[in-house]
């Protein structure tokens, strides 16, 4: 059986990943290509519960380290239990952030060394790679204000300054500097229709690369 691959959509908070996910897994579904939705943290039941520990707000006190290490964690379990099996049973997984969150985050904003992060990433991830990132670019003041008017709070980390939600944007255009075979940037401060239309375009190259175009 042929293999399936990943894409990933991340990208600063509130730049409206979920709509496009959403819209994606539609356009996908109506070509009969088998898709599943997964995200970071969380994915697994382990995950999940990794994902309520890390983003809880009645938490500050925790240390960088252990933050990187459950985001480690909870992505080696996600990449074993779900991402590959759905991988090699011929299915696109999309999943609402992985690793460049980790680079964003953990190294550009919080600035834990780079070869530390490259470490704990590498353990969870044993070689594997999504063929593609969708940044979903964003000033994060924007972005947290339409956090604020969804009406949710704001978890542990969208509590930090916005100089932290700033650097870790910028870690985001960096990587895809550094890496534009696998990261492609949309500017989300357009209309939701026009971010899907950017968003549908780049993943219109990605079947024809993997030959699933219809
Ligand atoms: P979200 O699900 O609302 O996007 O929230 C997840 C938060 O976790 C977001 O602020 C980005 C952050 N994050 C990291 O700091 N490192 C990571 O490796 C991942 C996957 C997410």
């Amino acid at each position: 059986m042929k293999k399936g691959f990943m894409i990933v959509c991340d990208g600063s908070n509130g730049a409206g990943k979920t709509t496009v996910i959403k819209g994606v897994e539609q356009y996908l579904k109506d070509k009969g290509i088998d898709v599943i939705l997964t995200r970071e943290p969380g994915g697994t039941p382990i995950g999940e519960k990794i994902r309520e520990v890390i983003l809880d707000p009645s938490t500050p006190e925790m240390i960088d380290m252990t933050e990187l290490m459950l985001f480690g964690a909870g992505r080696a379990q996600h990449l074993q239990q779900k991402i590959i099996p759905a991988i090699d049973a011929g299915k696109i997984v999309i999943s609402d952030r992985f690793d460049a969150a980790m680079f964003s985050f953990q190294h550009y904003a919080r600035g834990i060394d780079l070869t530390i992060i490259k470490t704990i990433n590498d353990l969870a991830l044993n070689g594997f790679k999504p063929a593609m990132n969708i940044i979903l670019d964003l000033d994060p003041c924007e972005g947290l204000k339409r956090v604020k008017s969804r009406g949710e709070g704001l978890d542990r980390l969208e509590v930090e300054k916005q100089e932290f939600l700033v650097k870790a944007r910028n870690g985001y255009l960096a990587q895809a500097a550094l890496a534009p075979e696998t990261f492609e940037i949309v500017d989300a401060s357009q209309s939701k229709e026009a971010v899907l239309r950017d968003v549908l375009a780049i993943i219109d190259t990605l079947l024809i690369q993997h030959q699933l175009a219809v």
